[in-house]
């Protein structure tokens, strides 16, 4: 298995909450294609044919790298390409003469047992790495943490064969070094969750082959990077988790391989451009958590399978059309985003909508009423807005989704009975922290407490709507007072002891 094959299982095993599902999967090119014409390439060769022997500079050269990071056991094997271990990879010329091509280090799971850096040590990479003209790949992972030190700027001497450098959580600090932007045929750069705190290079616009820029958990500020034509190969664009300020450029737009993009968790301001709209291979679109404004107009976006945008300021309300046609998108997250204003219908023509949140913003009317068709949805938000009115859901729907729906701090919302199909939905409104829509609760409460409550006029989800949806609980334990007092009996009474009992 090579490293690139490997990065992209490391995406797909390490946790994205809400967007763990939408890995990318890139044609691995790297044992394919070869820029080293004197190689001969092809499919792997088994074993090590006699007279064969692996090009003594480099055999030299990965001694001293192996050293450098604490593997000095490596010297004990005489022939580094025919006493391969997992972690490096070879590929002969046609004088049967072995060149390394890939060197990988870390312990990703039990499976993949790289070797490790030595933490008791002080590994660094080493110079020797320039004496492997035929490299093209490497990959460190969590090598150098007990020994946080620079990225050398000498890995832009790594010449024109390099086609993947990982260098991931590996504790490395300071400024990501401008030369690494001499690396032209680079594919993959993922520099994730390090402690760097320069600027994205500017020199970084002569990456053109790039298809993977991961950037993300570290300390990079200042602008993006200006995204022209220059990246049309660009698939993935990962910049989350870092101090980036400013827009979004309209360059992106130029970008059109981008599949996913995340510029999550940032300071970036400003409305997100128009020309995203020509991103129509983009599949995932995370720009949560940083400042941007409305409007919002993403319907071109017609791949895209989970756009997530909470944590913004949008201000605005969400236009009809704002997504129309998106006809794969299946999550949709704008919470807590200052929206204002109805939800429009059109969400509901969705056709592949399963997850959407909507919750924390100021939207105001009433749920449109083809929300109760949503029959693939699984989770619901829209609790904490200023909705009003009978919710559309049939009672099926909401012992379905059970704790998957929430709705409860809205202004008025409520389970109509005939809407709903009919009543015995008590425990399932309780803890959504509604109630019985005015006028129909008596039906099932005689009692003159529940017939006073509803002459005064006052929805009932006002009284119970003060528990916060989180914890269910609370808004349970109110509403079942109500109930209580309504509709005694013994049997209600025992069960619902035996529910709190199992609930604390
Ligand atoms: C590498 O990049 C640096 C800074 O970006 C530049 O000054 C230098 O000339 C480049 N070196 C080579 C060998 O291209
Ligand atoms: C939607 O998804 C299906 C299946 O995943 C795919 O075949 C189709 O091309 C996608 N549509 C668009 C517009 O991307
Ligand atoms: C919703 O709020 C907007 C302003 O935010 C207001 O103009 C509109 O009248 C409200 N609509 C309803 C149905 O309350």
């Amino acid at each position: 298995m090579n490293s690139l094959t490997l990065l992209l299982l490391l995406h797909l095993l390490l946790p994205q909450p809400s967007t763990s599902e939408y890995t990318v999967v890139m044609p691995d090119s790297t044992t394919t294609t070869s820029s080293s014409s004197t190689l001969v390439d092809g499919p792997p060769r088994t074993g090590f044919p006699d007279g064969a022997r692996t090009d003594p500079d480099e055999q030299l050269a990965v001694y001293e790298v192996m050293e450098a990071t604490g593997n000095g056991w490596a010297r004990s094997i005489s022939d580094v390409c025919s006493g391969r271990w997992h972690g490096i990879e070879c590929v002969p010329d046609a004088d049967d003469v072995y060149h390394v091509v890939s060197l990988s280090f870390g312990s990703l799971s039990d499976d993949t047992a790289f070797p490790t850096c030595a933490d008791n040590g002080r590994p660094y990479l080493s110079q020797s790495l320039l004496r492997l003209p035929h490299i093209r790949s490497l990959f460190f992972y969590r090598c150098f943490t007990t020994n946080p030190q620079p990225i050398p700027p000498f890995l832009g001497k790594l010449g024109p064969s390099l086609r993947t450098l990982v260098l991931r959580e590996n504790g490395h600090v300071g400024a990501i070094p401008g030369e690494l932007g001499n690396l032209t045929s680079l594919k993959v750069m993922d520099l994730h969750a390090n402690s760097l705190g320069s600027s994205i290079p500017s020199s970084f616009s002569g990456l053109t082959k790039l298809e993977l820029l991961d950037l993300s958990a570290n300390r990079l500020k200042g602008l993006l990077p200006r995204l022209d034509h220059h990246f049309s190969s660009l698939k993935v664009l990962d910049l989350n988790q870092n101090l980036l300020e400013g827009p979004i450029p309209q360059s992106i737009g130029s970008c059109s391989s981008l599949i996913k993009v995340d510029l999550s968790h940032n300071r970036l301001t400003g409305q997100i451009p128009d020309s995203v709209q020509s991103l129509s291979n983009l599949i995932l679109f995370d720009l949560s958590q940083n400042r941007l404004s409305g409007p919002l107009s993403l319907s071109g976006l017609v791949s895209l399978k989970a756009l997530v945008l909470n944590g913004n300021t949008f201000g605005t309300s969400i236009p009809e059309n704002a997504l129309s046609g998106l006809n794969n998108l299946s999550t949709l997250v704008i919470s807590d985003s200052g929206l204002v204003g109805p939800i429009p219908t059109s969400l509901a023509e969705l056709p592949s909508l399963r997850v959407l949140h909507l919750d924390r913003n100021g939207l105001n009317g009433s749920i449109p009423r083809r929300f109760g068709e949503l029959e693939r949805l699984s989770e619901l938000r829209l609790n904490d807005n200023r909705l009003i009115g009978p919710i559309p859901f049939k009672r099926e729907m909401l012992w379905r989704m059970g704790r998957k729906l929430r709705i409860s701090n809205n202004l008025g919302l409520c389970y109509d009975v005939a809407v709903g199909g009919g009543d015995g939905v008590g425990p399932s409104l309780s803890s959504l922290g509604v109630g019985y829509c005015e006028g129909r609760r008596t039906m099932r409460a005689p009692e003159g407490v529940e017939a006073k409550a509803t002459a005064t006029g006052a929805p009932q989800t006002q009284h119970l709507s003060s528990s916060t949806d989180t914890n269910g609980r609370s808004g349970f334990q109110s509403s079942s007072c109500v109930r209580l007092r309504g509709s005694v009996t013994h049997t209600f009474v025992v069960f619902l002891v035996l529910l709190l009992l199992k609930l604390f």
